[in-house]
């Protein structure tokens, strides 16, 4: 269920969740942040607020290439900052500058779940637009096979989060957060 990845390294204090999307990193950091007394941002959330509109406005009428670059500019500022938990897009990995902000920004936490957990919870969402496809779990399963080595890279612990409740989360998050960031 916990898996050490590279806990090597020296870290700004923040918290950061990556993962793919309906891995509850925004509901998990949100809770995460109030025990840790951490601010919560959120980097979608930024976009959306920066621009004034809806994620899949942003994806139709600018394109996929136009949000990453947004995204990097908002991760660049969150990573500026301390004493946060920073809640990511799933696709934030796929760039490589990305990455190398990632592992300089904080304590990374990948939070991991199988295909078919996260088609379950995704499905009846209409607010990803990358999942508007023929065959959702077939997309979420390619996107998985290019994505996972890149969540591996740039994490600190993966939480396998197929059988915990969202509380289990939580507290393996909080608790390890709390001992990495020197707040035991
Ligand atoms: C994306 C994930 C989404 C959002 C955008 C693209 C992705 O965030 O950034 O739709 O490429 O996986 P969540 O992981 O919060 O759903």
């Amino acid at each position: 269920m916990l898996r050490a990845v590279n806990t090597t390294g020296k870290r700004a204090r923040n918290l950061i969740l990556i993962g793919f999307m309906g891995t509850g990193k925004t509901s998990v950091g949100m809770r995460v942040a109030k025990s840790l007394g951490f601010r919560f941002v959120d980097t979608d959330k930024l976009i959306v607020k920066k621009t004034g509109k809806p994620i899949p406005k942003i994806f139709e009428e600018s394109g996929e290439e136009a949000f990453r670059r947004m995204e990097t500019e908002v991760l660049r500022q969150c990573a500026a900052g301390e004493n946060q938990v920073i809640s990511t897009g799933g696709g934030i990995v796929t760039r490589e500058e990305n990455r190398d902000i990632l592992r300089e920004a904080g304590y990374v936490v990948w939070l991991r779940t199988s295909p078919e957990i996260i088609y379950e919870r995704v499905r009846r969402n209409r607010n990803r637009p990358l999942l508007r496809t023929q065959d959702p779990l077939k997309t979420i399963r390619d996107l998985l096979d290019t994505r996972t080595a890149h969540y591996e890279d740039c994490s600190d612990l993966a939480i396998t989060t197929d059988h915990l409740t969202m509380e289990e989360t939580c507290y393996g998050v909080t608790e390890s957060a709390r001992l990495t960031l020197g707040m035991v």
